[in-house]
């Protein structure tokens, strides 16, 4: 595994095996042991979005492993006003041992990933979001101790980048998803007919009832409304509007038919402002069900263990 681009690089095996090392790595910390696997590795931490999470994981993660990581936003680096991706992958990757990288164009990372000749982890673009999967999934594991056979309900905006990399994700390891929304907000064909075609023994449904959507689901999972880009641009009130219906709120969370369900959200969300634009309530939102905080702290493991893993495994001895 050179970079960490997309869920639909990864091998089911190379997943499973990002999760169990994720929990590995977890359990390192609790206990306090520290085998400084990235020692005098340097990593270079491209963000063009703003982030709580992911930049906080990996800036622990490169700590605890004895290694360091370069914070460059947008407003520190020359890349994309001064000079092209092209040569900042180049000079990044002659002094770095690794990059990561938040923004927009899933072809930005790609390109860094190309001409940098070092292990390139996508931080989120507007098309994936690879890192937030494996967490999700990890802490799934952790509640019901597997993944196959877990129905996992998504329900909102569903073309979104965490929506296109949990489908994927899902039809990799054996989850069945079904998602409710709007039809104007179901996921493109094409990474519906790519989920579809490997998706061996799980099933993948769209639905435009959310109650139908959430039936015996394990799992009831949203993000915002509006993600990081989006903000600016016009319709936002017509989708507030659309997606309204798709709140997750304690019927919703009922209708699953199951007391065991739990309750999922990448973070950061809208729960307690304005009523109309709120994708989960408060009353979920802060339930015995809501697993958050915990999918939460798991981002800082599991990147620690792609980071581990993407950076050890292509080590150029630089
Ligand atoms: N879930 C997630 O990626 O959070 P941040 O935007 O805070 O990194
Ligand atoms: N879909 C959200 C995810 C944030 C972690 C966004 O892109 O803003």
């Amino acid at each position: 595994m050179k970079h960490f681009l997309t869920i639909k690089d990864c091998s089911a095996a190379e997943l499973a095996e990002l999760i169990d090392f994720s929990t590995q790595v977890k359990a390192e910390k609790k206990s306090g042991v520290y085998p400084y696997r990235l020692k005098n590795k340097n990593v270079a931490v491209i963000f063009e979005k703003t982030s709580t999470r992911t930049r906080c994981a990996t800036t622990i993660a490169c700590k605890d492993e004895g290694g360091h990581a370069e914070f460059l936003g947008t407003g520190d680096i020359q890349m994309g006003k001064k000079e092209s991706i092209h040569d900042t992958a180049v000079v990044l990757g002659r002094m770095f041992d690794g990059i990561v990288f938040r923004g927009f164009k899933q072809s930005t990372v790609n390109a860094l990933a190309k001409y940098s000749g070092v292990p390139v982890m996508n931080a989120l673009t507007d098309d994936a979001h690879p890192t937030q999967i494996i967490a999700d999934f990890m802490t799934i594991k952790e509640h019901f101790g597997k993944l196959k056979g877990i129905k996992l309900a998504f329900l909102g905006d569903a073309q979104n980048n965490v929506c296109n990399s949990l489908l994927i994700g899902c039809a990799k390891m054996g989850l069945d998803m079904s998602i409710g929304a709007p039809k104007a907000y179901w996921p493109t064909q094409d990474i519906v007919d790519y989920a579809k075609s490997i998706a061996k023994d799980s099933s993948i449904i769209m639905e435009e009832d959310p109650i139908k959507a959430v039936k015996d689901a394990d799992v009831i999972y949203t993000d915002v409304w509006i993600s990081m880009g989006e903000e600016n641009l016009p319709g936002s009130t017509k989708k507030f509007h659309q997606l309204t219906p798709y709140q997750v709120n304690e019927k919703v969370m009922a209708a699953t038919g199951k007391s065991s369900t739990i309750f999922l959200h990448c973070l950061p969300a809208s729960h307690n402002g304005e009523k109309h634009i709120n994708e989960v309530t408060e009353e979920v939102f802060s339930s015995k069900q809501s697993l958050v905080f915990d999918q939460a702290e798991n981002r800082l493991h599991t990147i620690k263990a792609i980071l581990i893993k993407i950076i050890t495994e292509s080590d150029n001895g630089k």
